[in-house]
């Protein structure tokens, strides 16, 4: 593609919001606030975490943007931006998050590598695009394929930024392609986010989402698409973003032996208080998000305020004045949940936030249960310390 490049440096990174915390500046992570993130139930794109792995790329000319798409195909074509726009468009609310949000917190159990988040690796938009199942069409592939003609049955997408792990190519992943085929999975190039242009930062001019799937397979700044046989053999997909058992640590890893983490798991957290933060007796609120991978609703949000030994349910819900019921039409299937609980405090407590989805998963009560060297789907119960003053 001649539009779109990706430069090899930083210095010509997009401004962001100055409430962001940083948690690396070269290449730009970053995540709000929590009160920030459950101050609305659509982030706003400022707000929205940002994880990349090299220098934002850069758009010089609109007009030659094309994606090429290609692989084990008859008839590869090359796609413009208008040709992405003919087709239908769709707005889908989706919740994406990174694998290593509260990655912070698993370390302190036991040092993990990668970059530290805290909670806020993981926002809510509304992404405006085509469906994949619907460009695959395009070239000849049908809706529900799992295997094409030519032995096809993964969609790797490829990027153009500069990433160190890739020895200086570009960032890529794949999903299977019955996934990819399937309209329901409402996987989309997006070219629009919370009804807006996409920005730069995630992903202009064209970023693919794959609903209820860790980030990492949502690919920024896309530059072809290629039916492969294998899945992706990137680095992002083979030598990281896999969940190894606590016993595996990086004297005796075999990255073979895993596959690469796909939907996420049943997930909360607490965003109303931070661990040591002080308050009056009496009531407080305790205010956070749930969210489960692969289109499953959240079931319940069960809050403790004495360390777990008893336990109540919080209300949940999406949009203001539409009761949530998982599964339900009128409920985001892609998108998090908040939760709202009035909890009676007399003196120093031990908040806790624990989730259940609509397959009855419950997250883990420990991290030391779900530790991994690279500290990624921390969803341990979440534990914040409050003080009475
Ligand atoms: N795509 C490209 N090209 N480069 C990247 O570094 N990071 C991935 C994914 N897509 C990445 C990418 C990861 S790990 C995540 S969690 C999401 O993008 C983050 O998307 P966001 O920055 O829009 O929040």
């Amino acid at each position: 593609m001649e539009g779109l490049r990706g430069p090899s440096d930083y210095s010509q990174e997009p401004t962001r919001h100055p409430s962001l915390r940083i948690n690396a500046k070269t290449p730009f992570n970053a995540e709000a606030t929590r009160d920030d993130l459950i101050a609305s139930y659509i982030t706003p794109v400022d707000f929205f975490f940002k994880r990349n792995h090299g220098p934002i790329p850069i758009i010089d000319d609109i007009n030659s943007y094309y994606v090429s798409v290609g692989g084990l195909l008859e008839n590869p074509k090359q796609l413009s931006l208008a040709d992405i726009k003919k087709l239908p468009k769709y707005n889908v609310t989706a919740t994406l998050q990174c694998a290593g949000n509260r990655r912070t917190e698993m370390s302190k159990t036991r040092t993990v590598r990668g970059v530290g988040w805290d909670v806020a690796a993981v926002s809510n938009a509304i992404w405006g695009g085509a469906k994949l199942a619907d460009v695959l069409e395009l070239v000849g592939i049908s809706n529900h394929t799992a295997v094409t003609p030519s032995g096809g049955k993964h969609v790797e997408f490829i990027s153009v930024d500069n990433c160190v792990e890739e020895h200086g190519g570009p960032y890529k992943a794949s999903i299977p392609l019955d996934q990819a085929t399937n309209p329901a999975a409402d996987v989309l190039l997006a070219y629009e986010m919370n009804g807006e242009v996409i920005n730069r930062d995630h992903g202009y001019p064209l970023r693919v989402v794959v609903p209820g799937v860790i980030g990492a397979r949502s690919v920024k700044w896309l530059d072809r698409i290629d039916i492969i046989e294998e899945e992706c053999q990137g680095f992002f997909m083979q030598k990281d973003y896999k969940m190894f058992p606590p016993t595996v640590d990086w004297d005796n890893i075999i990255w073979s032996t895993r596959k690469p983490q796909m939907d996420f798991p049943v997930q909360s957290a607490i965003c109303s208080f931070k661990d040591e933060d002080v308050v009056k007796q009496g009531k407080v609120t305790i205010a956070g998000y749930a969210v489960s991978g692969g289109g499953r609703g959240i079931e319940r949000v069960d809050i403790s305020v004495d360390g777990g030994k008893t336990w109540l349910e919080a209300h949940r819900f999406q949009k203001t004045d539409v009761p949530y019921v998982s599964g339900d039409t009128s409920s985001d299937k892609w998108a998090w949940v908040f939760f709202k609980a009035a909890v009676e405090i007399s003196g120093d407590a031990e908040i806790i936030a624990k989730a259940v989805d609509s397959s009855a998963n419950v997250q883990p009560e420990s991290i030391g249960a779900i530790w991994n060297l690279r500290g990624i789907l921390n969803t341990s119960w979440h534990h914040i310390c409050l003080q009475v003053a």
